[in-house]
């Protein structure tokens, strides 16, 4: 642990302070050099890393110990309930009522735009009438409806893709001896048509029916589903391939063939389909990590196995990776596709305050371009902007509330110097790693962070801190928002850095 009067005369070496405020040796730190001293001399240099930051060897790896994930995926096909195929009437009447609701959802009646029908193309065709045959058995299944049976009504289906958000390919087929399809539903039609958010080919034809969906009658056999002129059809275009960019984020990389294994990992979900703003939401809401920080970037990305879409990858960071580190490409017969990164903008600009870089050892401002700090009014370097890696949670910046030498012990506030530009109305969470640690415990006890929005206290932090420690607030934006950071109270010193505002 640095003493303070060494951080302070270092301080006090390199700061150049108004004329009118210096007070040289007032408090027995040394005279300050002539202003045009920028490196320091060989006393200044043995400065003590804080505790927290003394090992490197401790606090690196534990940014980048955990690794994307290998490839232990599970390849098995979405469950039977999700079938399209004969289920249990529950589970069927279930999904019909959601799937008329969806459909009505998307209908062109409710201002969402019809997608133009007809841009389909055959990717299989079904097996003569007279033969068994097979439905699709695949990832991103959406829902189905049957179309009216009075002839093989391909077009009834691809129609009705269009209106289902996601829509890609579907499958059509006949089903019979299904009850619900025979019996219950008012259309009275076996001729199914299953909607996809992926494209499937003939070998996912696997699901031949075979269930029993009539009841028991006496000791009649009760006759098996089974299914007839299974065709499929695609959109002939690669909708799957040009996703809108979620909001809050925006696209780094992709589509390539290469999944990221990059620093910051926090986790995988699979996605029940290639859904980036599903992945955006889980990114959103993910926990933090005390060390990382909050979801900062994620890799969406397809697994194709053998030919076949299998899984849809979400992976997590706290770290915005790029191309650089998209290397994973499959291993065996698994292949990456479709991958893309995805990086949560944040409203404040330089909230890591690396902008700041007057000398590349030790400086101290109480502005720059980026950042603005403001002291009492009768005080001086209450809130200030420091070069050293040693004091920055990364990189070589951070900010310092509290006066940098003691002058007094007001508070200082720091803003961005402009205000932030946010979408109005929109919720979003403001993210700092916050360090009150430099002096003792028992000083640094009374250390307090206000973090003001608007001009009003949406959270904050106090007390001792023995290493950076991560704080959150929720805010609603204005479009044009003041953040402020107002603490401080030396020798209760806060430092602040790694300060993000994303969208929540
Ligand atoms: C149409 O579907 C209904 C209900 O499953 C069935 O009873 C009927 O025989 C089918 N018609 C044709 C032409 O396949
Ligand atoms: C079972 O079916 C046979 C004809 O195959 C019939 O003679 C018999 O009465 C039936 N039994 C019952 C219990 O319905």
């Amino acid at each position: 642990m640095p003493s303070p009067t060494r951080f302070l005369a270092l301080a006090a070496l390199f700061f150049c302070r108004p004329p009118q405020s210096s007070r040289p040796g007032t408090r027995g730190f040394p005279t300050r050099p002539p202003p045009t001293l920028t490196t320091p001399s060989p006393t200044t240099r043995p400065l003590s890393r804080p505790r927290w930051a003394r090992s490197t060897r401790r606090s690196r790896p534990r940014l980048t110990r955990r690794r994307t994930p290998r490839w232990r995926l599970p390849l098995s096909p979405p469950s039977t309930e999700r079938l399209p195929t004969a289920q249990s009437p529950t589970s069927a009447s279930t999904r019909r009522r959601r799937h008329h609701q969806k459909a009505r959802a998307f209908g062109p009646g409710d201002g969402v735009a019809k997608r133009e029908a007809g841009k389909f193309e055959k990717v299989f065709d079904g097996l003569p009438a007279d033969q068994h045959d097979a439905s699709i058995q695949g990832t991103a299944y959406l829902t189905y409806t049957v179309v009216n049976n009075a002839t093989y009504n391909v077009q009834g289906c691809l129609d009705w893709c269009s209106t289902v958000k996601g829509c890609v390919f579907v499958n059509v087929y006949y089903e019979f001896n299904n009850y619900l399809l025979d019996f219950v539903f008012g259309e009275k039609s076996n001729l199914k048509c299953a909607a996809y958010g992926d494209f499937h080919t003939a070998v996912e034809k696997i699901n031949f029916g075979g269930q029993a969906s009539y009841p028991q009658d006496g000791n009649e056999t009760v006759p098996l589903t089974y299914i007839t002129q299974s065709s499929g059809w695609r959109l002939d275009q690669d909708e799957i391939l040009a996703p809108e960019t979620p909001d809050g984020y925006e696209l780094v990389f992709g589509p390539t063939g290469g999944a990221n294994n990059a620093p910051g990992y926090m986790g995988f979900s699979f996605l029940d389909k290639y859904d980036v703003d599903a992945c955006a939401l889980l990114c959103n809401g993910r926990g933090v990590d005390s060390n990382g920080g909050g979801c900062a970037y994620f890799n969406i990305w397809r697994a194709v196995v053998d030919g076949v879409p299998t899984t849809y990858t979400c992976s997590m960071y706290y770290l915005a990776a790029d191309e650089s580190t998209a290397v994973n490409y499959g291993q065996g017969s698994l292949v990456v596709t479709l991958s893309r990164g995805y990086a949560r903008k944040s409203a404040i600009i330089d909230g890591g305050f690396e902008g700041y870089t007057a000398c590349d050892k030790f400086c101290v401002t109480e502005s720059y371009a980026n950042w603005i700090g403001s002291s009492a009014s009768n005080g001086v370097a209450d809130a200030s902007i420091i070069f050293n890696p040693t004091y920055a949670h990364t990189g070589h910046g951070a900010a310092l509330l509290g006066a940098a030498f003691s002058d007094d012990d007001e508070a200082g506030m720091l803003t961005p110097a402009q205000p932030l530009q946010t979408d109005k109305g929109a919720n979003y969470v403001v993210q700092c790693f916050v360090w009150s640690g430099f002096a003792s415990p028992g000083v640094e006890a009374a250390a307090k962070v206000d973090i003001l929005w608007n001009g009003e206290r949406v959270g904050g932090s106090s007390g001792y801190t023995e290493e950076y420690t991560f704080v959150q607030a929720p805010v609603v934006a204005t479009g044009s928002d003041k953040l402020a950071f107002v603490g401080g109270a030396a020798p209760a010193w806060t430092f602040i850095d790694d300060c993000k505002v994303y969208k929540a």
